[in-house]
């Protein structure tokens, strides 16, 4: 695609004395005061070279560069020399460069095949997954396709919770008061009922938690029994998490959990005390981080069996030999700060100068309107339940609005489950937020839904004029004049269109998707005022090429843009 900053960098290197275009395109400013221009260029830096006060060279080089066909309009203001770009020439470019790019708009190779590892979701086995689950899970995955999009090399990575003292637990509750039937027709909320349980009756009988930590200590030294009910519950609860990452489309590369790192922990346990970090305090054995103003690190219980930090570390340097990764990636919520910020310390410590490399991307709470969730009481609300209830109302709300009922079963998933992984989508990820129905479900507001309507209106305005892909391609060819999407509300449009790889590129330095989707409500915005202020079919052929170009290429940044939070774009609604 044309670039319009390095296309005035082009026109401007003639006059600029010994500037090259890279240099020049990098001093190109936007100006905040649209009319001081679209673009702006500052003529300090030649002042010396040139031996001229740069008010005058602004006058010369805006002289030189005046009669040229990008620009409306060229001026020089004091040191600067602004350019009002000409608008049919910047739609061209805009509008040429999304369309023939199609699906890979916004697509770029800055990632030059580097691995980048996207770690997200890691929920852990045979606890409900929840609400608060969806966090990591979407988050990840969004920065996940970003990634891919950008030329990385990506590695999709869920670290499941599936080994620690909990499980102790549960199989002393399974030995106790369990039924193999009752798991295995539905494992999560009756594996679930054991532990909450098991907490209940060991309020009353303490010995529980004695029986559970040696039943753990069997599962950690590989005990026959012990091992085959933990795999079962394993294998039982990742079917269940599978049903919910099928509804969201989401997928891993590798489900390597915290268990798969047991037998990688003594080599970890050897390099530590090889360089001095560990010390024992009151049996633990710990690396001290005070120097540092945080807690110590616990690495191992005063029973020997390995910590939460300890597996991470394993993880860390594993996934460094096995993927040499350029970055590595935890989708985290941000309560667990500290923890990354002691385990990346401790990489630090060891002599790995990768850790750099590790980035933590935290994210904040999400409560429910009804309330606060607890795992041990079992109050709380499952993710799949959620997505269902979502679907359910979109197909209600679709029936009102008379939608097709052909079609309304599979649109209502689309548009029910999309609508919930949006509003995910949609707030920077630091900020703790409300799940709240009304905001979710939204046809008119900034919501998921919104944007996916807009996409449809916008197919099946093409679909009414029958522009079908060939007719856009030989349209865009023929199309002579553009005049008739540089209208202001046009305009606005083509500008947002043109920004999109930008916006991409943004959302993955700042792992933050929502500017992805706040893009595409911008998008979405614009385009439906357009449709209202213009009218699009109209007997001109010129006229109505144009504005079916502008219609098609909103549609195709919209559904590249919701493509990356991983959500579907419907052609009907
Ligand atoms: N299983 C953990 C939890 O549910 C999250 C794991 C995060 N990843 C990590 N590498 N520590 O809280």
């Amino acid at each position: 695609m044309k670039n319009i900053r390095e296309e005035i960098a082009k026109i401007l290197a003639p006059a600029a004395g010994s500037l090259t275009a890279e240099q020049i395109g990098q001093m190109i400013e936007i100006p905040a005061d649209a009319s001081m221009g679209d673009y702006a260029f500052p003529c300090f830096k030649l002042a010396k070279e040139l031996r001229k006060a740069p008010p005058l060279i602004a006058a010369d080089i805006a002289e030189a560069v005046r009669g040229c066909g990008l620009f409306e309009k060229v001026e020089n203001v004091n040191a600067y020399v602004n350019m009002f770009v000409d608008k049919q020439s910047f739609a061209r470019i805009a509008i040429e460069g999304v369309l023939s790019a199609g699906a890979d708009y916004g697509r770029s190779d800055i990632g030059g095949g580097r691995r980048v590892i996207v770690e997200y979701s890691s929920p852990n086995i045979a606890k409900p997954f929840h609400i608060g689950h969806i966090r990591s899970t979407v988050i990840g995955n969004s920065i996940y396709k970003i990634y891919d999009f950008l030329g990385y090399d990506t590695i999709r990575i869920n670290h499941l919770g599936d080994y620690g003292t909990q499980f102790g637990k549960m199989i002393v509750a399974y030995r106790r008061w369990g039924c193999r039937e009752d798991v295995e027709r539905e494992p999560i909320k009756t594996l679930l009922g054991y532990y909450v349980k098991f907490h209940q009756e060991a309020e009353k009988d303490p010995s529980l938690e004695d029986e559970a930590r040696a039943t753990f200590t069997r599962l950690e030294h590989g005990e026959k029994e012990e091992t085959e009910l933990w795999k079962w519950f394993r294998e039982e609860s990742l079917r269940e998490f599978s049903r919910v990452y099928a509804m969201l489309g989401i997928e891993f590369d590798s489900y390597n959990g915290e268990s798969f790192y047991s037998d990688k922990m003594p080599a970890v346990l050897d390099a530590l005390r090889e360089k001095g970090l560990l010390k024992l305090s009151n049996g633990v054995q710990i690396v001290d981080l005070e120097e540092y103003g945080m807690a110590p690190a616990l690495i191992t219980k005063s029973d020997g069996s390995s910590l939460y930090i300890t597996r991470d570390i394993a993880a860390a340097i594993y996934r460094k030999k096995t993927y040499d990764f350029y970055k590595n990636i935890y989708v985290v919520a941000s309560q667990q700060n500290l923890h990354f910020q002691q385990w990346f310390k401790v990489l630090e410590l060891m002599g790995f100068d990768w850790y750099k490399d590790c980035v933590h991307v935290p994210f904040g709470l999400v409560s429910m309107e009804e309330g606060t969730m607890s795992t041990r009481s079992g109050r709380v609300v499952f993710l799949e339940d959620v997505l269902n209830k979502s679907v359910e109302k979109t197909r209600e709300i679709m029936a009102e609005k008379h939608a097709d009922p052909a079609t309304i079963e599979a649109t209502a998933k689309d548009v029910g489950i999309g609508a919930v992984m949006f509003q995910e989508l949609s707030n920077s990820r630091i900020k703790d937020y409300v799940f709240s129905w009304d905001k979710v479900l939204n046809f008119d507001g900034a919501t998921g839904p919104y944007v996916q309507y807009t996409h449809a209106r916008a197919a099946s305005v093409l679909r009414n004029a029958q522009a079908d892909e060939k007719y856009i391609k030989s349209a865009l060819e023929g199309c002579a004049d553009l005049g008739a999407v540089c209208g202001p509300s046009g305009y606005e449009l083509v500008k947002l269109l043109y920004r999109f790889p930008d916006v991409v590129e943004e959302a993955g330095e700042k792992y933050e998707p929502c500017i992805v989707t706040r893009h595409i409500i911008e998008v979405a915005q614009a385009f439906n005022k357009f449709y209202h202020d213009e009218h699009i079919i109209v007997e001109d052929e010129t006229e109505k090429n144009a504005k079916l170009l502008l219609t098609a290429s909103a549609k195709q940044v919209i559904a590249n843009g919701l493509g990356l939070l991983g959500i579907k774009a419907p052609e009907k609604m």
